[in-house]
C-alpha cells in the first residue's frame, strides 16, 4: 500500500524589504482565515490597498526587530515577529504577529516560527477572544491568560485576551 509522507514544517528565514508585498499578503489572508467576518469588508479593502506600504516601512526600519517569514518553494507561508516595547509591560518582551497560512498548519510551523521570534523568553501576546485554537497553541507554550482585555486590533473591531508566561 503506497504511503504519503508528512508535510515538512516550512523552511524559515528573516524577511527583507523585498519581501513587503508578500507578506502584506500573507498577514491579510491570515486575517481573513481567522476573523473572517468579525472583521468589517471596509477594514480588508483597506488593508488590501495599504499593507504593502505599511510592511514596506516596517522592514525598510534598521532598528526594527526582525520579521521572521515562513517560507515553500519560494512562496511566503507565515511570518512572525516579536518586539521589545520596554519597561512598564507586563513582560518586556511582546510577540506582536504570528500567522500561519490554513493550509500550511499543524506541521510544526508555527512551534519554528515562535522559536525564532521569542524563544524560551518571558513574553506577553494579545489573542482574539474567540481564537481558542491559538490560545490553546500558546497554553502548550506556556502562556496563560491573565484576565487583561482590548479592543484594538484590526481598527477596534475585535476584542482581545492578554496572554503572558
Ligand atoms: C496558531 C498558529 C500560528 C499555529 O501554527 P501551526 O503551524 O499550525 O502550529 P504547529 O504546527 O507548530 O502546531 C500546531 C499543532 O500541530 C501539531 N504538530 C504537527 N506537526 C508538528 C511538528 N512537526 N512540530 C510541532 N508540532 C506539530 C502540534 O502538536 C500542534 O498541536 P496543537 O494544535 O495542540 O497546538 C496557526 O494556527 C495560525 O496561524 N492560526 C491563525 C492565525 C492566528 O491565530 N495567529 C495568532 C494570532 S494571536
Amino acid at each position: 500500500m503506497p504511503t504519503t509522507s508528512p508535510l515538512p514544517a516550512a523552511r524559515i528565514r528573516p524577511a527583507t524589504v523585498l519581501d513587503a508585498a508578500a507578506l502584506a499578503a500573507v498577514h491579510l489572508q491570515g486575517w481573513r482565515e481567522t476573523y473572517g467576518a468579525k472583521i468589517p469588508e471596509a477594514v480588508y479593502v483597506d488593508r488590501a490597498e495599504h499593507g504593502t506600504a505599511v510592511w514596506e516601512e516596517m522592514l525598510s526600519d534598521p532598528d526594527a526587530p526582525t520579521t521572521w517569514v515562513a517560507h515553500r518553494d519560494g512562496e511566503p507561508v507565515g511570518l512572525a515577529r516579536a518586539e521589545a516595547p520596554g519597561a512598564g509591560n507586563v513582560r518586556p518582551l511582546e510577540l506582536r504577529l504570528l500567522y500561519v497560512l490554513a493550509a500550511e498548519q499543524g506541521h510544526g510551523t508555527g512551534h519554528n516560527l515562535v522559536q525564532l521570534a521569542i524563544g524560551d523568553a518571558p513574553c506577553f501576546l494579545w489573542v482574539e477572544e474567540g481564537n481558542v485554537r491559538a490560545q490553546d497553541f500558546y497554553r502548550d507554550l506556556g502562556f496563560e491568560l491573565d484576565g487583561a482585555t482590548r479592543q484594538t486590533a484590526a481598527q477596534g473591531h475585535l476584542t482581545e485576551l492578554r496572554m503572558v508566561r
